[in-house]
């Protein structure tokens, strides 16, 4: 049986009647700000490439808010896929006012010397090719409106330089740098769009959390831990922990707290900036 979920209560009315869409929403982030968004009011798009996952979101979130919703399958690294789902939002709901570009893969867990190049390029293609598909054909809309709120999902590992893992880095490095350009080349039709970088976002038990602790764990060739993360997955944890300031883990409604502030009017002078989060991790704390 799903597991039920927590239905958020109204904050303010900051999305009613505005058209979201939400790609990976069949995900972590994704599911989250859908639900945040309808519990705002909006009319939302839900996009992934996981139907019977996707489906479920879309059903749960239309019976617990009451808002409509509709679901979308696609491959983001399809452009025809991305053209044909917008052209299907465009018709079925008559507008967008916001996208969040969310949809992404994490990798591998290797060294640069011992990375998978095919790897890497289904990480790009997911990460760059799908987020710029997204930001182009979405954006076509929004220059026609003269509106719209664009945020796309970046990370700390684009911000910084984790070690195994150069595709995910890479790829998210590109993100940050795409979102400022974008945001330079849509300005003059008041379309903003911004990025998010979180860090290390639980909950602990979470698939995410689990995964890269345990992957990075299996990526040290050393079995020394002072270069890259200890061999054995509590160690990895203790040290990804004692980098955050903060000493915990994140939260989805965190990140989506930043998301839903930049996706709704309340940011309506901010574009081409990302907001960390992180717990304060991308300060380094050196010591010394
Ligand atoms: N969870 C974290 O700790 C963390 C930290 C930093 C950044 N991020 C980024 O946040 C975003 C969301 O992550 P999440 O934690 O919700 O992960 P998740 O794996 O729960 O969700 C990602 C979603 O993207 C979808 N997706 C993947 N490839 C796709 C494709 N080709 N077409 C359409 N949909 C596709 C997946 O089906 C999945 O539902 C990702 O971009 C991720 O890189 C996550």
């Amino acid at each position: 049986m799903a597991k039920r979920q927590r239905v958020y209560p109204p904050r303010s009315n900051r999305f009613q009647d505005k058209v979201a869409i939400v790609t990976g929403a069949a995900g972590n982030f994704g599911a989250v700000c859908a639900r945040m968004l309808a519990a705002e009011g909006a009319k939302l798009a839900l996009l992934d490439l996981v139907e019977d996952k996707l489906q479920a979101v879309a059903t749960e979130v239309r019976e617990s808010y009451g808002v409509q919703v509709k679901a979308f399958t696609l491959d983001v690294t399809k452009e025809a896929d991305v053209e044909k789902a917008v052209a299907e939002v465009k018709k079925e709901f008559g507008r967008i006012d916001c996208l969040f570009n969310n949809a992404g893969y994490q990798g591998l867990f290797a060294p640069v010397d011992d990375y998978s190049v095919e790897d890497f390029e289904k990480v790009l293609k997911i990460n760059v090719t799908g987020v710029f598909s997204m930001l182009k054909y979405v954006s076509k809309v929004m220059i026609d409106q003269k509106g719209g709120s664009i945020v796309n999902t970046a990370s700390c590992a684009g911000l910084g330089c984790p070690t195994a893992m150069p595709a995910y880095g890479t790829s998210k490095a590109a993100v940050l740098h795409l979102t400022k350009i974008s945001a330079l080349d849509l300005a003059p039709s008041n379309v903003r769009v911004n990025s998010v970088s979180p860090a290390f976002i639980g909950p602990e038990d979470g698939f995410m959390w689990r995964r890269q602790v345990e992957l990075q764990a299996q990526a040290n060739p050393t079995h020394a831990p002072e270069r890259y993360y200890s061999n054995n997955p509590d160690e990895v944890s203790k040290q990804m922990l004692e980098s955050v300031p903060l000493r915990r883990l994140g939260t989805p409604e965190e990140v989506v707290q930043a998301v839903m502030f930049l996706l709704s009017e309340d940011s309506s002078y901010i574009t081409g900036t990302d907001i960390n989060i992180s717990g304060g991790n991308v300060l380094g704390g050196s010591r010394g």
